[in-house]
């Protein structure tokens, strides 16, 4: 079936983000979606596979149990978006159900070349499947997708493994909105989401036993030395993974081991940390099923199934635009 990607550049963003980041007074910050270069696509990929990680097989054994009934409840025709596909192994499941009655546009939109690279390889062998993939951050390609749709098609957007409660606070409740904002009504959000659990559990999720996270996370300083000309000592920094409870989310941090500076040619700038100062690399929040009805109806969808994982505390949410 056809496949394609359209790509743009985005070099000095990542210089600008990172100076931003780095000169932030109080807490140093680097964007989480800068982990997701060649090599942290291929560690994320890793990580997905590990015993600690229980997320990713939760979302997949709710797809393969409930694919037909979420496309079954789908307006038809349908065309397919997905934020942040990265492979799109789970994908397969709801694409091969849609297979069954209706050939489909399916638009994976990332900002990682290589995992779209992959997601388009390992997806196309699907009868009934046409792919464009689009080398955008998440609104960008929506738009996009949106706006190449004709009249009676109705949207799907797939937003999978929990990767909203990477937004921040109520970051992510403004991205919805505006997500919404581009749909139509009764266009359809299937959205993968993990939900609290006890500490012993979630904690080791994001600092496993072989120390793939911690390479994932230190993976960043390795990038910004290689496209940026920065000279991180990578073993001067540690994963950290630590929770906090206001905010019911997991945070990643990289904590300086000791005193130093750090330089970053391409910005010809210079950065100071402390022993103990950490940069804040990701957040994951843990949500709670009664926070997701709420959040849907603040941002302009209505719940319209919910699924659970008996095995892992997640849920795939079929939300539908108002
Ligand atoms: C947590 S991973 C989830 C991948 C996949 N959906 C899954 O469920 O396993 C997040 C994915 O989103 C992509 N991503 C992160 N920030 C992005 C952005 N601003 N725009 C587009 N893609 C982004 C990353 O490259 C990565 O592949």
């Amino acid at each position: 079936m056809q496949t394609q990607t359209l790509s743009v550049s985005r070099g000095s963003q990542f210089a600008t983000d990172v100076c931003a980041g780095l000169s932030k007074p109080g807490q140093k910050e680097l964007p989480s979606k800068y982990l997701y270069d060649e090599v942290g696509s291929a560690l994320f990929e890793v990580i997905c596979a590990l015993p600690e990680y229980g997320l990713t097989r939760a979302e997949e054994r709710l797809l393969q149990q409930h694919a037909r009934e979420i496309v079954d409840q789908l307006p038809r025709p349908v065309v397919v978006a997905e934020l942040g596909s990265g492979t799109g192994r789970k994908t397969r499941l709801l694409l091969e159900a849609l297979s069954r009655w209706q050939s489909t546009w399916y638009h994976p939109i990332e900002i990682s070349p290589t995992a779209l690279a992959v997601c388009r390889r390992e997806l196309r062998d699907i009868n009934s499947i046409s792919i464009v993939g689009f080398e955008r951050e998440y609104l960008d390609g929506l738009r996009e997708v949106a706006a190449r749709r004709v009249n009676s098609e109705h949207l799907l957007v797939l937003f999978l493994g929990s990767t909203l409660g990477n937004f921040d606070g109520s970051a992510g409740a403004e991205f919805l909105s505006e997500l919404r904002q581009i749909l139509q009504a009764g266009d359809s959000l299937l959205l993968g989401t993990d939900l609290r659990k006890p500490l012993d559990v979630l904690v080791p999720a994001y600092d496993d036993a072989l120390g793939v996270t911690a390479a994932f996370n230190r993976n960043l300083l390795a990038r910004v030395n290689s496209e940026l000309g920065g000279d991180f000592n990578l073993s001067q920094f540690a994963h950290q993974a630590v929770f906090n409870p206001r905010t019911h989310s997991i945070e990643m941090h990289l904590r300086s081991r000791i005193s130093q500076t750090v330089n970053i040619a391409e910005a010809g700038l210079a950065f100071r940390f402390g022993e103990d100062e950490t940069i804040w690399t990701e957040s994951s929040h843990k949500y709670s099923r009664e926070e997701l009805y709420q959040l849907a109806q603040l941002t302009g969808f209505r719940c319209q199934s919910q699924w659970i994982d008996s095995e892992w505390s997640f849920a795939e949410n079929l939300w539908i635009a108002e």
